[in-house]
């Protein structure tokens, strides 16, 4: 039994260490997995039970599991770093907790209590902790990257909200999200498709919305795009953010703005964190909404210095170009991104334990 109350099963056939060295060397995002897996079940008769840390293997499910069909699931996403002591932590668990519970709410699902949602990973890294890589140098991002999700498990073909629930967490190393690291990334600017509508789910962190944005994010791959940029659904003029990241525009008068939360946007930790961090580098913060025509023209005319992309996986990449059907919006002056790097090295220092947590936002997990 782990300190936070999960019974572990171990793996038989772990990796081995030479192969998973190997692995480690080398991440990539989201192909290697790491030797177990915690659990939780949810029944509507005996609520969350079960908790536990197994071998890491496929699922046994009905084909006629409620979550094959309605896509009731929601997913989150967080890193663990190892610091230079061989430590290993964890940024802002709980924002990550609290959103998992909005979105179990609007999903119609059950909702995972924080301490059983943070207890989960630090069960997983009570065992898997030799699977964080240990960064070779100060600029090099490897973590082990944490994904709990929950799933609905009943099989039954019905449309209502499954009587039956599971949820894991697996764990994936990876290196740096963009292989360029702080290299300017071209964005696309989706003009037919939208990610979210107001009432819908896009606040949200479930599978649909992704799966909705993929069409979207193949116009941006025919276009040399790594990503996709979403306008609002109502007047097709308010910039919302990325398939998978939040947007930041630095004017030149030293403020900082970002979209300001709705319904139709996911409140990123990453976001959360910067617009913290802004007033420390003498920035002045602010969320409202921004149009796509604010966007072209603040570019044009200098008044836009930066713009930036953020998330758990990216960090901060900043958007050298916004490619649309008619033009393709960039910065007057090319400033070199020093507001977007400064943030980027703040945020990651404090991860990887270089530089003091007077925030309290670090979290130990092994
Ligand atoms: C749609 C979307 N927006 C924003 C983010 C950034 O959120 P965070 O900073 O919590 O990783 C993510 C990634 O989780 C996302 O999928």
């Amino acid at each position: 039994m782990t300190p936070s109350g999960f019974d572990v099963r171990p793996n038989a056939n772990p990796t081995a260490s030479q192969i998973r060295d190997d692995i480690l060397e080398s991440p990539g995002f989201g192909q290697h997995f790491s030797d177990h897996m915690a659990h939780v079940r949810w029944t509507e008769d005996a609520g969350w039970h079960g908790n536990e840390v197994r071998p890491y293997g496929p699922l046994t499910l009905d084909p006629a599991a409620a979550v094959l069909h309605y896509a009731q699931e929601i997913f989150e996403g967080i890193k663990a770093y190892r610091h230079a002591d061989g430590s290993v932590w964890t940024f802002r668990p709980q924002k990550n907790a609290e959103r998992f519970r909005r979105s179990a709410r609007r999903l119609a699902l059950p909702e995972l209590d924080d301490e059983t949602f943070i207890g989960s990973l630090k069960a997983l890294l009570s065992v898997d902790s030799d699977w964080v890589p240990t960064p070779a140098h100060e600029g090099e991002e490897s973590s082990l990257y944490l994904r709990p999700f929950m799933i609905a498990s009943e099989s039954f073909l019905g449309v209502r909200p499954s009587k039956e629930v599971d949820y894991y967490v697996i764990a994936s190393p990876a290196a740096a999200y963009f292989k360029g690291g702080v290299a300017p990334v071209s964005i696309w600017l989706s003009s037919h498709y939208k990610r979210a509508a107001p009432g819908g789910t896009g606040f949200a962190k479930c599978g649909g919305n992704y799966a909705a944005s993929l069409a979207a994010q193949k116009e941006a791959a025919a276009q040399n795009c790594s990503q996709v940029a979403f306008l609002d659904a109502v007047e097709n003029k308010w910039v919302e953010e990325l398939g998978g990241m939040n947007l930041f525009f630095v004017y030149k008068d030293g403020r900082i703005v970002t979209p300001q939360l709705t319904d139709t946007i996911l409140e990123g930790v990453t976001r959360d964190s910067i617009l913290e961090m802004a007033a420390d580098e003498g920035l002045t913060p602010e969320e409202r909404a921004i149009s796509i025509d604010e966007w072209r023209e603040g570019a044009a005319s200098g008044e836009i210095t930066e713009v930036f992309a953020c998330g758990t996986a990216a960090v901060i990449t900043p958007v050298g170009e916004l490619v649309t059907e008619d033009d393709t919006i960039r910065l007057a002056g090319d400033t070199g991104n020093p507001i977007a790097k400064c943030l980027r090295s703040q945020l990651l220092d404090l991860q990887y334990g270089r530089r003091e947590d007077t925030r309290g936002w670090m979290t130990r997990l092994a």
